[in-house]
């Protein structure tokens, strides 16, 4: 099962309590040592969480900086646990435009846990949907290949050996997608939760997978 979460509403969540809005991502990186570890015990055998989209270097350089450093703290911190643990950590996105040692410890935690499988723990990193398209089209472009199928083209994605999200989750109350793995949530259930991600818990997880074990995916059947 691959469960995929844009984790939502950091900003919203400091600011009902009167704190700047990095704090609410201090608390929201806390959580996905958490959710990581639930996901585990409960079987999910592929975790993504979106963690910086594409059209987020729209926000003050301030955030910006410190959501990478935010990056770059978990990784050195918790990154021999989850070896440990069995966590095969990989990050998906575009390298361009991000600083030398964001993209350093992206490509040194990915080696460190590539043996693992346990869980895969994929973090989308300066990741928009539509520039993971661009990016294999022009992949596919540059190679002169001509016969193209869903399988070759999704060949080319980030990573093409994960299955497609069973189960999409966006917490703080928004219903959108905002570029979040076009190509793969073709048939992916949505589920939105009004909390925000700091809040974000055990249970509201387990109640997820509750309501789509009772959910009926047709993929276009009857
Ligand atoms: C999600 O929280 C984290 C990122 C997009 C990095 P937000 O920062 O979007 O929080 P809100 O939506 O402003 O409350
Ligand atoms: C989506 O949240 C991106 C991440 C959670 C990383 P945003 O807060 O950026 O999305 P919009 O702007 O509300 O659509
Ligand atoms: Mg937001």
């Amino acid at each position: 099962m691959h469960v995929a979460i844009i984790m939502d509403g950091n900003g919203r969540w400091a600011k009902e309590r009167g704190l700047p809005r990095i704090e609410g991502h201090r608390r929201g990186a806390m959580k996905v040592e958490d959710v990581t570890e639930w996901s585990a015990d409960l079987g999910i055998r592929y975790l993504t969480l979106y963690a910086f989209s594409t059209e987020n270097w729209k926000r003050p350089w301030d955030e910006v900086s410190f959501l990478f450093n935010l990056f770059v703290e978990f990784m050195k911190k918790k990154i021999r646990k989850m070896k440990r643990e069995g966590v095969r950590v990989r990050v998906i996105g575009r390298k361009e435009k991000l600083p030398d040692e964001v993209v350093n410890i992206w490509e040194w935690a990915e080696e460190e846990t590539k043996s693992n499988d346990k869980i895969d723990l994929i973090i989308a990193l300066n990741y928009g949907g539509r520039y993971e398209i661009l990016d294999a089209v022009r992949k596919i472009s540059s190679e002169n290949i001509t016969e193209i199928d869903e399988d070759t083209f999704r060949s080319y994605l980030y990573a093409p050996d994960v299955p497609d999200p069973d189960i999409v989750i966006r917490t703080s109350g928004e219903m959108r997608i905002s570029n979040f793995l076009l190509w793969q949530i073709a048939y992916s259930e949505l589920f939105f939760l009004k909390k925000y991600w700091p809040d974000f818990n055990r249970e509201d997880l387990e109640r997820v997978i509750d309501e789509f074990r009772k959910r009926h995916r047709r993929f276009g059947g009857i």
